[in-house]
C-alpha cells in the first residue's frame, strides 16, 4: 500500500513533528464581569468557576490572569442603575471607566478590551435605544459613539462593540479620530447570531432583555453567506479584528472569514458553550479537561486567530505544565 496515513501517527514525537494547529496561551482573551458596588464576588450558577467581582475584590483574578500571562481581559460591566437608554454607559465614572482606570493603573501589562455594548443597563434589557418595541439603529449610533469615546478616554486599548447595529463601525471610527484615538483599535463583533448559547451570559451579565428577543439586529442562525457581506461592511468601515460568535456551532464562518479576509480573526466561545461542557463534566459523562482543550482547538484549527473563552485560565495551566 502506497499511501499509509498512519505512518506519521506512530509515535507521540512523529505526531508532534506533522502538527498543523498549536493552542498557545497568546490565543486567549479572558471576560471578565464587574460590578458596581463593595465586597462582590458572586459565583454565576450557570457557568461553574466564573465570577462577577466589584472592584475592590478583582484583584485576585487579575493576579491569577498575570501569573498566566494571558494577554488580554474582556470587561463587561453590571452598574447598579439601569435607565432607558443606557446613559450609565458614557458615564465618566461609569463601573467599565472605573475598571479600565484601576487595571491599567494597577496591572499595566494586561491588554484591557471593552465590550461596546447597552444591554446591560437599559431596563429593557436590548443592546440600544427603543422606539416603540424596535431597536433604533442610527439613535442608539449615537450613544455607541459616547461609549466608545468615553472607554477611550479612561485608558481601554481595544474597543468592541457587540450590538449589532449598522454603521457601528464606521461611526465609532470617526469618533474615536476625531478625537485623536486614531490608534485605537476596534474588534467588530462583526458575524454574531441570535444565539440560545448566550443564555449564562445573560444571568451573568443581568442583561436578558425584558420582552422579545434580539432577532431583528443579531444574525439568524441558518444564513452563511450574510456573514460575508458583514466582513465585508466591517472591513470597509475599518475593523481592525473580525469575530464571530459564538464559535462552536459556527466554525463553517470562521473558516470562510478566514479565508475570505487577511485580519486576525476572532472568535467567541460563548457562555452556554462553556457551561455545556462544565455541567457534562461535573456529571462524569465527559472528560472536561480533554473536551475544553479539543473544543479550543477546533477553533483554531478553523481559522481563529484569537479566541475570547472563560476556559483561558484552566487552559493556559493545562498549556503551561505540558
Ligand atoms: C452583549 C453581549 C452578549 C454576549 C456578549 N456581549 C449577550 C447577548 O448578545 O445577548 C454573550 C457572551 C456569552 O454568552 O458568553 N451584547
Amino acid at each position: 500500500m502506497i499511501n499509509r496515513t498512519r505512518r506519521l501517527r506512530k509515535t507521540a514525537n512523529i505526531r508532534r513533528l506533522v502538527r498543523e494547529n498549536k493552542l498557545t496561551v497568546d490565543d486567549f482573551i479572558y471576560p471578565i464581569f464587574i460590578e458596581e458596588g463593595e465586597y462582590i464576588e458572586t459565583e454565576i450558577k450557570s457557568m461553574p468557576g466564573i465570577k462577577r467581582f466589584s472592584l475592590d475584590t478583582v484583584s485576585k483574578e487579575l493576579d491569577e490572569l498575570t501569573t498566566l500571562n494571558i494577554p488580554a481581559v474582556l470587561l463587561f460591566g453590571i452598574p447598579s442603575e439601569k435607565d432607558d437608554t443606557g446613559t450609565e454607559t458614557w458615564s465618566d465614572d461609569g463601573i467599565i471607566q472605573k475598571a479600565i482606570r484601576y487595571i491599567k493603573k494597577e496591572y499595566p501589562s494586561l491588554y484591557v478590551i471593552t465590550d461596546v455594548c447597552f444591554c446591560e443597563y437599559t431596563n429593557h434589557g436590548h443592546c440600544g435605544v427603543l422606539n416603540d418595541l424596535e431597536v433604533d439603529n442610527e439613535a442608539t449610533l449615537v450613544n455607541i459613539a459616547k461609549q466608545a469615546l468615553s472607554h477611550a478616554k479612561a485608558g481601554a486599548d481595544m474597543v468592541a462593540p457587540s450590538g449589532m447595529m449598522d454603521g457601528t463601525i464606521s461611526t465609532m471610527r470617526a469618533a474615536l479620530d476625531k478625537e485623536g484615538y486614531y490608534d485605537l483599535p476596534i474588534m467588530g463583533y462583526t458575524v454574531k447570531y441570535a444565539s440560545a448559547f448566550y443564555g449564562p451570559f445573560r444571568d451573568a451579565a443581568d442583561s436578558a432583555p425584558s420582552f422579545g428577543d434580539r432577532k431583528t439586529y443579531q444574525m439568524d442562525p441558518a444564513n452563511r453567506a450574510v456573514g460575508q457581506r458583514e466582513a465585508a461592511f466591517d472591513d470597509a468601515e475599518g475593523a481592525d479584528i473580525l469575530m464571530v460568535k459564538p464559535a462552536l456551532s459556527y466554525l463553517d464562518i470562521v473558516s470562510d472569514l478566514k479565508n475570505n479576509f487577511d485580519h486576525p480573526i476572532a472568535c467567541y466561545n460563548v457562555s452556554g458553550e462553556y457551561a455545556m461542557i462544565k455541567a457534562a463534566a461535573e456529571k462524569g459523562w465527559i472528560d472536561g479537561e480533554r473536551v475544553m482543550m479539543e473544543s479550543l482547538l477546533s477553533m483554531k484549527r478553523a481559522g481563529a486567530d484569537i479566541i475570547i473563552t472563560y476556559f483561558a485560565k484552566e487552559a493556559a495551566k493545562i498549556l503551561k505544565r505540558s
